[in-house]
């Protein structure tokens, strides 16, 4: 099979710049596809923390303004384990450390709509004809509304095929009529049927219009964002555009998220040799200020603290847990008033329960490896990567079906059991109380140690790499090369 020269756009990437999922799978998906063979290519802003990475970063094209509001910048070539990276350089656009989206005051930047709009412009450009540099991708890949109007460019410009990939269809990078017009678009493009939104110009929504194939992050979040409740207003767009829709599971890192090699844990295990865990949950209870006891049952969070994660749920059940042999070890940040429930909480039970607000990779390990079952009650879950990473640890996993929760989470029953495909527990409705009871059932089943073993095994020895993903992609982006040459 030819190779294929494939742009990857987005706007985190870890382990640099990292505030959710897209961090991990933009640094993980190109990754895969560099390994399968294919000529791929990363473009993503030239933060402060890409800066300090790559000093050595060579010019490769000094791009002019291509539009009334667009600034020129420069284009830096770097590589990272042999995956060449495209550092887009403009100062006083990426300049600025911290949050890539937000002000020190967790504000939306001021000027999101062109910071993206110019990643998105030199995106397009890199898959047209007069490509700034000695390559042209066949494919332009992009992610989420910050890259999402690269499709559109190449739409009315003509250029290569675009693939645009949701991972959260509720961030739609909205913005004021006049964006249009600095963003060097045509105004005919302001329709209901282009750009346009409620009024206003949104970046995801014209993406999902015009690229060439559409995909989301699981099948179940392919179906759900065609459903009113789910869709945030796109839903009759989705369902317009189901025929070049996918839902393709992310993959996760098994090298980073390994129990058998982890350095940021105590004692290292695997599904054979499981019994090595406990230390792992000692060493978590002793760094988090809990009581030292392995006959709790310790439950585990790691998440933004968001309205979406559905952890406001914990907050509602306080006496119930209280009630209950268990502790809870929390890590996140987010919403102010989440922030500060959590901490109450840890306040009002020392020894039980342990928050540790703010955001810390090391920690979110020994977290995986050392609590007992993982929390992650999401309202809408696109993928969720958590869920995969607790599986892996023998953690399993508490969770809603929604999503990529849905697609693989398998609920304890007999059958499940019988089959050994049981790998966690699904939350049956919606209410505080079914959360609960799910605790409950857990701090119930541990003490069964062979079929909570069984549990533990089922996930550890699921397949979660990035293969069958990676593969996957490469099937879409030929089927949207081969859509767009239909076109011309
Ligand atoms: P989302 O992208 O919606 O936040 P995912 O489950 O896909 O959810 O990915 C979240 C990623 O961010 C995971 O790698 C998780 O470990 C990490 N993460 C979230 N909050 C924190 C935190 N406070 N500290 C460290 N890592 C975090
Ligand atoms: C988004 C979603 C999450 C998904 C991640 C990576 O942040 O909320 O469910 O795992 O993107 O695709």
């Amino acid at each position: 099979m030819s190779q294929l020269s494939i742009l990857f756009v987005t706007s985190e990437m870890a382990p640099w710049v990292k505030t959710g999922g897209l961090g991990d799978v933009s640094a993980a998906l190109p990754a895969a596809l560099h390994k399968a063979g294919h000529d791929v290519r990363v473009l993503i802003p030239n933060y402060p923390a890409l800066q300090a990475a790559f000093p050595q970063a060579r010019l490769a094209a000094q791009l002019p303004a291509l539009a009334p509001g667009l600034p020129p910048a420069r284009l830096l070539s770097a590589e990272t384990d042999g995956l060449p990276l495209l550092l887009l350089d403009c100062p006083e656009l990426y300049g600025h450390a911290g949050n890539p989206y937000l002000d020190d005051h967790g504000h939306d930047r001021q000027d999101n709509p062109i910071r993206f709009g110019l990643l998105s412009r030199i995106a397009a450009l890199l898959g047209q004809a007069h490509s700034p540099i000695d390559w042209q991708a066949n494919v332009v890949h992009v992610n989420d509304w910050q890259s999402a109007m690269a499709p559109v460019y190449l739409h009315f410009e003509g250029g290569s095929a675009s693939v645009i990939t949701v991972h959260n269809i509720a961030f739609m990078g909205c913005f004021g009529h006049e964006y249009l017009a600095s963003l060097g678009l045509p105004q005919h493009a302001w329709r209901f049927d282009g750009v346009e939104f409620h009024g206003q110009l949104s970046f995801l929504k014209a993406g999902l219009q015009f690229a060439t194939r559409i995909s989301t992050v699981s099948p179940t979040y392919a179906r759900e964002i065609q459903d009113e409740h789910f869709g945030y207003g796109l839903a009759p767009l989705m369902r317009h555009r189901e025929s070049a829709l996918r839902g393709i599971l992310n993959g996760i890192d098994t090298e980073i998220w390994n129990p058998s090699t982890d350095p940021e844990l105590v004692s290292h295990y695997a599904a054979n040799r499981l019994a090595a865990k406990r230390k792992n949950k000692s060493a978590l209870q002793e760094e988090m200020g809990l009581e030292v006891a392995d006959d709790v049952t310790l439950f585990g969070v790691i998440s933004r603290l968001t309205h979406q994660k559905g952890l406001d749920l914990l907050l509602t059940i306080q006496d119930g847990m209280a009630a209950l042999p268990m502790q809870l070890a929390v890590l996140g940040s987010g919403e102010r008033d989440l922030e500060a429930g959590f901490s109450a909480l840890a306040k009002r039970y020392p020894g039980k329960i342990a928050v540790k607000l703010g955001f810390d990779e090391a920690l979110a390990h020994r977290i995986e490896a050392g609590a007992d079952c993982f929390l992650m009650p999401s309202r809408f879950e696109p993928c969720g990567l958590n869920q995969m990473y607790s599986l892996r640890y023998g953690t399993p996993p508490i969770v809603r079906a929604t999503g990529g929760l849905a697609d693989t989470v398998v609920d304890v029953s007999e059958e499940t059991l019988a089959n050994m495909t049981a790998n966690g527990f699904v939350l049956r409705d919606d209410t505080p109380h079914a959360m609960w009871l799910a605790m409950e059932r857990v701090c119930r089943s541990r003490p069964d140690k062979r079929q909570w073993l069984r549990i533990q095994q089922n996930g550890m020895r699921r397949d979660f790499s990035w293969k069958q993903a990676a593969h996957d992609y490469i099937s879409l982006y030929r089927d949207a090369i081969s859509a767009r040459e239909l076109e011309r």
